[in-house]
């Protein structure tokens, strides 16, 4: 039967059409006098506050988008994606990433099978030999005490392990170091590896594939660099007490002669930029422990409860979403920025890039039919206060306008260098959001100068220069303190509103076939760059043989 009260998804866009016009007329700066502006435009849940208020946003703005967010039924998408139910249709997938970091002392009400038991036994899996191995009763062949873990990763078997591992450092076992290897440039591992002793070294690979090139080619060199330094060990017998692996392809991990005591599996419903809840951050329990890590996935399972349970106007993820989506598609905004101020969340723009683009985008529908209109704009951020001495130029006077989340810390509970500065660096944050949404007039920048001493030709004439438009929008989400449990809900809070926005725009956020083609492509250059084969293509052809003359030269 038809949904009587989801209104018509056209004439709702024809709606936001009409009132993005409007309401685009109306200065940031004077929709931020209303006294009850910021209490009607912030929102708070799970230990943060979601501050809206210096969007271009009126209370007709959020209902207009809240029937969007019911037109395109949200809600029951939401309720199929906790429900196990078939959400990646391209693979024929579920995404079940909720169920990581929902209670295990309760069943996860997933429709098709019950996930919790393999969920179960992993997790007591990786608590026990990440004890294991801090307590010195799993060492390495030399019978040595592990002092480092190298995890080999790339993408989401990596950048949200290595993100939470900036925040939780400062808790790390004494005598335990992480160490990130990613890329395929041998120089990451070798200075990496310049800093490691090899017989206390532990090798973790991960990889939900067991066949990306930069992981396995990272692993295979990280091994001759045990097998090197250990000569009085077989490889195998090195490659089985050090190495560990979290894959979905167990088989192939064992046939490189991991034991099988040393596999994590990783399901294959947990893709790779939602599975940091998963086993992909064994390393990490490894270093600081199963209970911050318990706090991380307690964290995004409050952000989960928020977004199953709360009605979508008072809704933090679906509220996220809708302004992004008022941003990107109604105002045509391609860009948008995530500006971290906390040193520890510096990789926050790198995790959410590959949250939101290689989930959004997209330009075909999950039934296959072309997009007609802009779906994830482009994502990007810097950390703390870089980019006030760099792009800030161009957000503040550019002539394109870029959204900004600010993400800031009113506490930082186990970074007590960062305490130290949390005013200053709360300073610098809203600062710039002001800026942004308040501008400053030529006629106030005549003023500034003059009371500054300047003659006011010269004022007049330095005036457009320094002038800033303003009207440029942005969000700030001040985390109450940045811990393992508001990174979780952080996490989750981006997860939901990455997924909200491919509901609305009916994509698939959980496949990524536009990464395919580029590694299947890397292999035959591979070898035609070795002369093995032609690539087939002139221009690059070319590429090829002006490498080789460098070679020679
Ligand atoms: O970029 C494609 C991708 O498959 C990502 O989705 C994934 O996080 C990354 O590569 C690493 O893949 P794997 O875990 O299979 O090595």
């Amino acid at each position: 039967m038809e949904n009587t009260d989801k209104p018509d998804l056209s004439r709702i866009q024809e709606a936001l059409t009409a009132h993005q016009r409007a309401i685009s007329t109306v200065p940031l700066r004077s929709l931020s006098q209303h006294p009850e502006r910021f209490k009607d435009f912030s929102l708070k849940a799970c230990g943060l506050l979601f501050d809206f208020s210096k969007q271009p946003v009126n209370q007709e703005t959020l209902t207009l988008l809240t029937q969007l967010a019911k037109a395109a039924e949200v809600e029951k998408a939401r309720d199929a994606l906790f429900a196990g139910e078939c959400v990646n249709r391209s693979e024929n997938r579920q995404a079940l990433h909720t169920a990581l970091r929902h209670p295990r002392s309760t069943a996860f009400p997933s429709k098709t099978q019950d996930v919790m038991p393999d969920i179960e036994k992993t997790f007591s899996q990786l608590k026990n030999t990440a004890k294991a191995l801090r307590e010195g009763s799993l060492n390495s062949i030399t019978q040595d005490r592990f002092t480092d873990i190298l995890h080999i990763g790339i993408g989401g078997s990596s950048t949200g392990t290595a993100l939470l591992y900036d925040v939780l450092r400062h808790t790390q076992h004494h005598r335990i170091r992480l160490h990130f290897v990613e890329t395929l440039d041998l120089t990451q591992l070798h200075d990496t590896l310049k800093h490691c002793d090899p017989k206390t070294t532990a090798i973790v690979i991960v990889s939900k594939t067991f066949s990306t090139a930069e992981t396995l080619h990272n692993a295979a060199s990280a091994i001759e660099w045990l097998s090197l330094a250990l000569t009085a060990y077989q490889k195998e017998d090195l490659i089985k007490t050090h190495c560990f692996a979290v894959t979905n392809n167990t088989k192939t991990a064992v046939e490189w002669g991991l034991s099988s005591q040393h596999v994590f599996p990783l399901p294959d419903w947990a893709g790779g930029r939602y599975s940091v809840w998963s086993a992909v951050s064994f390393s990490l329990i490894a270093s600081v422990g199963i209970d911050h890590f318990q706090d991380f996935l307690d964290g995004a399972y409050a952000m989960d409860q928020h977004f199953l349970t709360t009605a979508l106007e008072k809704n933090i993820p679906v509220i996220h979403a809708l302004l992004r989506l008022w941003l990107g598609t109604f105002f045509h905004h391609p860009y948008y920025a995530v500006l971290p101020y906390a040193h520890d969340l510096r990789q926050l723009p790198l995790y959410l890039q590959q949250l939101d683009l290689e989930s959004n985008g997209k330009s075909v529908r999950q039934d296959g039919t072309a997009l007609t209109q802009a779906t994830a704009p482009l994502l990007w951020g810097t950390a703390q206060t870089q980019g006030q001495h760099s792009v800030h130029q161009w957000l503040q006077q550019g002539t394109s306008v870029c959204p900004v989340d600010f993400i800031a810390c009113a506490h930082f509970e186990i970074n007590e260098n960062a305490q130290k500065t949390a005013a200053l660096l709360f300073s610098q944050c809203i600062s710039q959001s002001l800026t942004l949404m308040r501008g400053k007039t030529t006629e106030e920048c005549v003023l500034a100068l003059i009371q500054k001493g300047v003659d006011k030709t010269q004022a007049k004439k330095l005036s457009p220069h320094q002038m800033l438009a303003g009207n440029r929008p942005s969000n700030t989400v001040v985390l109450s303190t940045l811990n393992a449990k508001t990174l979780g809900s952080l996490l989750a809070l981006y997860e939901h509103s990455t997924f909200v926005q491919a509901v609305i725009w009916q994509i698939n956020p959980f496949d990524q076939w536009g990464v395919e083609e580029g590694k299947c492509l890397a292999i035959a250059a591979y070898d035609a760059l070795r002369k093995h084969s032609d690539i087939k293509e002139a221009t690059t052809q070319s590429l090829i043989d002006f490498f080789w003359d460098c070679q020679r030269s």
